[in-house]
């Protein structure tokens, strides 16, 4: 890693998260990174909906809720961004302090309970964008009347800006959100979504991927309700997985704040369930495997778990923006030593 940020990054973490975090988005807003060297790996290259990627690894949402950093996260080597999630309605979300570090964990709690700034801003600075693969992750205001009109407000605003739009409905911090996982309702929803896609996307060109992002703490019947549902659908893709309310196994004192759990401790989980889902799709379904992911070994695992495409954000706080090209590189390394000319020849190879 080379440049300004190897010097500040360890000095962010003597911030409070959120001010932390804050600067880090304002430098890559700013275009504060390294001339863009992004090495190119002929392998890595992956074609997912039609939609050609450089890599594999995308940066997760949540980290760029505003869509205000997305050229300076490609510049750290990043295939793709994931914005959001964003809301119809600017929101606060809710009161601070609502994200912790768990270092000795190399985790993070968070309830922030999605604050951001709204469709209109998000939309506009996407309307601006440069190249670049950017999916955008939408939910429902805490306050909604009608969550399911907030969900069709994000597909209207973002079907033509958006290379893959995701359905949220596996926050642990908007409260009945996840109670969308259930089988009945989520098929309702991915059903009324895939409906408007269709109907929103100009004559002869593809509807925008549709995809939907899961919670890590589902029954094995939960699993096999969403897989039925994502099948009988067509749904384009799975995100495995959001952040977890268990805690299990941390030193950290801070394991008690409630929120969402995301990095290391949430690789396993996820991992299984990724499996679990690529099991139950019998690997039709594309699937984003995300949660813990910290080096190359993590990431070429999720990809023979069944993973079309990974995604991190716990790693990036806690190892700095060099983490990125370390995976990429990495990666590559990984398919030409087990025999795999690319990433789909490797993916669910576990299974
Ligand atoms: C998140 N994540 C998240 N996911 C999402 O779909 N919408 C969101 O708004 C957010 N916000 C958010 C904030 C913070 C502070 C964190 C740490 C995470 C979840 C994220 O995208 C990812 O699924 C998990 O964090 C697991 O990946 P990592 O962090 O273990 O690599």
């Amino acid at each position: 890693m080379t440049g300004w940020y190897r010097l500040a990054w360890p000095v962010l973490r003597l911030l409070p998260p959120e001010a932390a975090h804050r600067l880090a988005i304002g430098a890559l807003g700013a275009g504060l990174v390294p001339a863009p060297r992004r090495q190119a790996f002929p392998a890595l290259r992956t074609t997912l909906w039609g939609v050609d990627f450089d890599n594999p690894v995308g940066l997760a949402a949540g980290f760029d809720k505003d869509a205000e950093a997305i050229g300076g996260a490609r510049a750290l080597g990043f295939g793709f961004v994931e914005v959001g999630t964003i809301t119809p309605r600017a929101q606060a979300g809710n009161p601070k302090p609502r994200l912790f570090r768990l270092a000795e964990d190399e985790a993070l709690i968070n309830r922030l309970g999605f604050n951001n700034r709204g469709i209109a801003a998000a939309a506009r600075r996407l309307a601006g964008r440069g190249v670049g693969i950017v999916g955008v992750n939408i939910g429902a205001n805490s306050d909604a009347a009608d969550p399911a009109a907030d969900y069709l407000a994000g597909l209207e605003a973002f079907h033509d800006r958006a290379d893959y739009l995701v359905i949220n409905v596996s926050s642990p911090n908007t409260p009945g959100l996840r109670a969308l996982q259930g089988r009945d309702a989520l098929a309702a929803r991915v059903g009324r979504l895939m409906d408007a896609r269709e109907r929103l996307a100009p004559a002869g060109r593809r509807p925008v991927p549709l995809v939907v992002k899961i919670a890590p703490d589902l029954d094995q019947r939960d699993a096999a309700d969403i897989a039925g549902v994502a099948l009988d659908a067509r749904l384009d893709g799975l995100i495995v997985s959001n952040t977890t309310v268990a805690r299990e196994g941390l030193a950290s004192r801070l394991q008690g704040e409630a929120g969402g759990l995301s990095g290391r401790p949430l690789f396993a989980p996820s991992t299984r369930l990724l499996a679990e889902m690529y099991r139950l799709t019998e690997g039709r379904i594309p699937l984003i495997g995300v949660g813990g992911v910290a080096s190359a070994d993590d990431a070429y695992a999720k990809i023979r778990a069944g993973a079309s495409l990974v995604q991190l954000y716990t790693a990036l706080i806690y190892q700095g923006p060099g983490l990125v090209g370390q995976i990429v590189a990495g990666l590559a390394e990984r398919l030409a030593a087990d025999g795999f000319d690319n990433v789909a020849a490797a993916v669910g190879a576990d299974a």
